[in-house]
C-alpha cells in the first residue's frame, strides 16, 4: 500500500496538442506553476484477489470515464512492472467539487507515484514524470516542485518535465463557475489539431513562446514572463474557437476578468491573466501584489490566492494503521 499527494499546476506556456496519442507526446513543450493548494492525495493498494481495479473518488465508487483511465494507467504499470496484481486505488481532492479545479494533473501525478512506489517501479522524478504523462499530459508537470518545463521530446524517455529558475510569482485563482465543462481538453485538443486551419501556426506559436518565456524565467524578468503568459493563453482560445465546431471556454465573466486585470497594469500593478479549458481565469502576480489583486477581483467570484508548491510525494510508506511495530 503506498500513498502520495500532488498538487494541480497552471501553465503559462500551454500544452494544447499531441504528437503521439498512445505515447501521450505533446506537439510542443511547456511551462507551468505547480501549486501549493488543492492536493489529491492517492493511495494505491496491491490485491492479487481483484479481478479489476477497484477506484474510489472523493469517499465514493467510481465507475465512469475516469475509472477506466486510471485501469488503463495501471495495466502499463503491471507491464511495466511485471506484477499482474489488480489493485483498489482510492483518491480524496481538496479543490471544491464542481469548480474545474479537480485536475487530472494532480491526480496522476499522485497515481503515478504511489503505483511507482506500490509496483516498485523507478521512483526518481524524471521516470515518474515519464510515467504520469501516460495518464495525462499535464500530470507530467505536477511531478515537479514550482515552477517546471516539459520537454516535448523526440520519443518516451525524453518528454518529461524537470525543475527550471524563475522569479518568486503567485496566482490568484478566480472561480466563475462551477459547472463541469463542455468539451474536455482531451476531446477538444485532438478536434482542434483536425479542424482548425490555425493548427499548425498555433504550435509553431507555442515553440517560440517556450523559448521566450525560458529565456525570461532565467533572466527573472517578471514583465516578460506575464506578457508572454497572457497572449499565449488568448492565442490558445483563439485556436479552440477556430475548430469545426467551434468551441468556446471563455464566459462573458472571464472576458470581464481580463479587462480588470488590464485595469490593474494601467494603474502600475502588474499582473496578467490566464485560463484553461474552462472559464475561471488564473492571474499571475509578484508576490508583493496578490493580496491586493486578490481583494480587487473578489467582486467577480470566489478568489484563492496561490502559490508555488511541492512536486508530487509519497506520504506514506504503506504499513496498514494499527499494524505492530
Ligand atoms: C488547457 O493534460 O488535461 O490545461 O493529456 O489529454 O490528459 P490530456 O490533456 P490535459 O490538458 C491540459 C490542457 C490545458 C493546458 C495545460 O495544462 O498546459
Amino acid at each position: 500500500m503506498s500513498t502520495a499527494r500532488a498538487f494541480p499546476n497552471l501553465a503559462l506556456v500551454k500544452y494544447w496538442g499531441k504528437r503521439d496519442e498512445v505515447l501521450m507526446l505533446p506537439a510542443a513543450g511547456s511551462l507551468s506553476l505547480t501549486l501549493d493548494t488543492f492536493e489529491t492525495r492517492t493511495t494505491v493498494t496491491l490485491d492479487p484477489s481483484l479481478r479489476q481495479d477497484a477506484f474510489e473518488l472523493d469517499g465514493a465508487e467510481n465507475t465512469g470515464d475516469a475509472r477506466d483511465r486510471v485501469r488503463a494507467f495501471l495495466d502499463l504499470v503491471r507491464e511495466r512492472s511485471g506484477n499482474a496484481s489488480h489493485a483498489h486505488v482510492t483518491s480524496t481532492n481538496e479543490a471544491p467539487t464542481g469548480a474545474g479545479l479537480a485536475s487530472s494533473a494532480s491526480g496522476f501525478a499522485a497515481l503515478a507515484t504511489a503505483a511507482a512506489a506500490a509496483y516498485g517501479l523507478p521512483s526518481d522524478a524524471a521516470a515518474r514524470s515519464r510515467l504520469a504523462r501516460r495518464g495525462s499530459g499535464s500530470a507530467a508537470r505536477s511531478i515537479i516542485p514550482g515552477v517546471a518545463i516539459w520537454h516535448a521530446g523526440d520519443g518516451d524517455e525524453t518528454s518529461f518535465a524537470e525543475p527550471i529558475a524563475a522569479p518568486e510569482m503567485r496566482m490568484v485563482i478566480v472561480i466563475l463557475d462551477g459547472t463541469k465543462k463542455a468539451v474536455s481538453s482531451r476531446d477538444a485538443m485532438r478536434l482542434t489539431a483536425l479542424t482548425s486551419p490555425f493548427y499548425d501556426g498555433w504550435i509553431r506559436a507555442t515553440e517560440a513562446s517556450l523559448e521566450s518565456m525560458v529565456s525570461a524565467c532565467r533572466a527573472g524578468d517578471f514583465t516578460r514572463i506575464g506578457r508572454i503568459t497572457e497572449s499565449h493563453a488568448l492565442r490558445m482560445h483563439a485556436v479552440i474557437a477556430s475548430t469545426d465546431p467551434p468551441i468556446r471556454y471563455l464566459s462573458p465573466a472571464s472576458v470581464a476578468v481580463f479587462d480588470a486585470v488590464g485595469a490593474l497594469r494601467s494603474e502600475g500593478i502588474e499582473a496578467y491573466a490566464t485560463a484553461d479549458a474552462g472559464p475561471n481565469i488564473a492571474v499571475l502576480t509578484r508576490p508583493e501584489d496578490s493580496a491586493t489583486v486578490a481583494t480587487r477581483l473578489s467582486v467577480f467570484g470566489r478568489v484563492h490566492d496561490v502559490g508555488p508548491g511541492p512536486g508530487a510525494e509519497l506520504v506514506d510508506t504503506g504499513e496498514p494503521p494499527g499494524a505492530p511495530r
